[in-house]
Parts: C-alpha cells; sequence; structure tokens
C-alpha cells in the first residue's frame, strides 16, 4: 500500500484577474475546504498569489506559481524569482510546463536550472515532464520523458529528489479533451518512478509523488488515479471551474 499522500493540483494559467481569482478560490473552499486524505494545490497567475495567499491562509489548499527564474534577482525584466513567490505565499511552483516549452523558449537546460533554483528557494518544484503527439507515434515516448527528466534531476542529491514533484503531461492530451488512458498513463509513470530509482535510489522513488496531467475531469478521474503510479492530477481546463474540481478532488479510486 502506497504511503503517497494524493496531490490535486490546479493550473490556472492565464485566466483570471485578482478579482476573478478570489471568487473562485472562495467557491473552492466552501466545495473542498474539509477534504481530509489529499493534498489540494492551486496555480493561478502571479497578479492573484498575493491575495490568495491570505484569503487561503490557515486552511488545506497550498499555493504555487506557474514559472520563476532561476536567478535570485537582477536586471531580468518580466521575470520572478523563487524568493519573491515565497515572500507572495507559494510553497509549490511549475517547472518546465510543455507550454513554456513549446511557446516561451524552455530547454531541458533551463528547466534543470529552475528546478534547482526552486529547491534552494524552498520552494517544491512540480517538474512537468512529455511527449509530443509525433513522438508517442514515433515510438519514442520513453527516451523524451527519460531525456526530460534525467537532465532536470541531474547532479540533485536524493533529498532534493525526494522534495520534487514529478508531472507527467502527455502535449497530445493538454487542452485538446484527448485523455491518456488509465494504461497508458500507468506504463509511462511505472517507467518514471523506475528511473527515479536509478537516479536517487528505491526509497526515494517509492516516496515521490507522479502526477498525471491531461484533459483530466470529472469523469476519467477516478479511473484514472486508481492506477497504482498516478498519485494526483495537475488540472488545466476543468480546474477554472469550481464544481468540475471540487469533484476531481474528491476522486475516488
Ligand atoms: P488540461 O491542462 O487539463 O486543460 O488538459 C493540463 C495542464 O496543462 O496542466
Amino acid at each position: 500500500m502506497s504511503t503517497r499522500v494524493p496531490l490535486l493540483a490546479g493550473n490556472w494559467k492565464m485566466y483570471g484577474t485578482a478579482p476573478e481569482a478570489a471568487a473562485l478560490v472562495g467557491d473552492l473552499l466552501a466545495l473542498i475546504g474539509d477534504v481530509p486524505d489529499r493534498d489540494i494545490l492551486i496555480a493561478p497567475p502571479f497578479t492573484a498569489l498575493t491575495s490568495i495567499a491570505e484569503r487561503i491562509a490557515g486552511s488545506r489548499l497550498l499555493l504555487a506559481a506557474q514559472n520563476l527564474h532561476w536567478e535570485t534577482q537582477g536586471a531580468f525584466t518580466g521575470e520572478i524569482s523563487a524568493s519573491m513567490l515565497v515572500a507572495a505565499g507559494c510553497t509549490h511552483v511549475i517547472v518546465g510546463h510543455s507550454e513554456r516549452r513549446q511557446l516561451f523558449g524552455d530547454t531541458d537546460a533551463t528547466v534543470a536550472r529552475k528546478t534547482r533554483a526552486a529547491l534552494q528557494g524552498r520552494l517544491t518544484p512540480i517538474v512537468c515532464v512529455g511527449e509530443t503527439l509525433a513522438e508517442r507515434e514515433a515510438g519514442t515516448t520513453m527516451d523524451v520523458v527519460r531525456r526530460q527528466l534525467t537532465i532536470a534531476l541531474a547532479d540533485l542529491s536524493p533529498d532534493s529528489v525526494a522534495a520534487t514533484i514529478i508531472a507527467y503531461e502527455p502535449v497530445w492530451a493538454i487542452g485538446t479533451g484527448r485523455v491518456a488512458t488509465p494504461e497508458q498513463a500507468q506504463e509511462v509513470h511505472s517507467e518514471i518512478r523506475a528511473l527515479i530509482s536509478a537516479l536517487a535510489g528505491p526509497a526515494v522513488a517509492a516516496g515521490v509523488r507522479i502526477l498525471y496531467g491531461g484533459s483530466v475531469k470529472p469523469d476519467n478521474v477516478d479511473a484514472l488515479l486508481r492506477q497504482p503510479d498516478l498519485d494526483g492530477a495537475l488540472v488545466g481546463g476543468a480546474s477554472l471551474k469550481a464544481t468540475d474540481f471540487a469533484r476531481i478532488v474528491r476522486f475516488t479510486s
């Protein structure tokens, strides 16, 4: 029996002004404020972080940012550092989301720097990996995921790997309504855990949480999270609707 506490995370992407985000979080607190045996996290846009941190203080909701810069400070217009996120109330940060990789130039190397910066800044990184449709069809899914993860976690101590969360998000399933089957997801998740075992040892691998992301909805979450190596979900679109996200949080396995 796994001792990994399930984590349900909502990635709000670039949706919601601070007032809109406050309204959504109010609805969420009413719906899921009392769910005891799982971790619940939201990742609103930067501009809503401080006000939401105040709003969720003392609740069970955890707060993440969607990105960070790897330097601690400096002349980096438009960028935000780990210490700024901690001061804004974040405990977690999403790193290397496929939209960052595909649209904003994040590379395996910068994802590795951001992962380190998060850990050094006492933020839990949620490191995203996943193949494109072309890569899946070419049969290279595990090559891609292994490369992304090996570079992201290279030279980290076992303790640092243990303090990291992984999100497997096949690019072809993100925002498309086309979800990986539970078996497809489990296959990759178990290989990811084996890779972590090789990198950081079996005890670390047994404890690291591996989330699935990509069109997770109320009607598919139960079957996905029944798989032994799926430890939660990183949810985009369905996290913007309080009742849908609440149902996802209340998954039954
Ligand atoms: P989706 O997004 O749930 O809308 O597919 C997932 C993600 O991008 O993390």
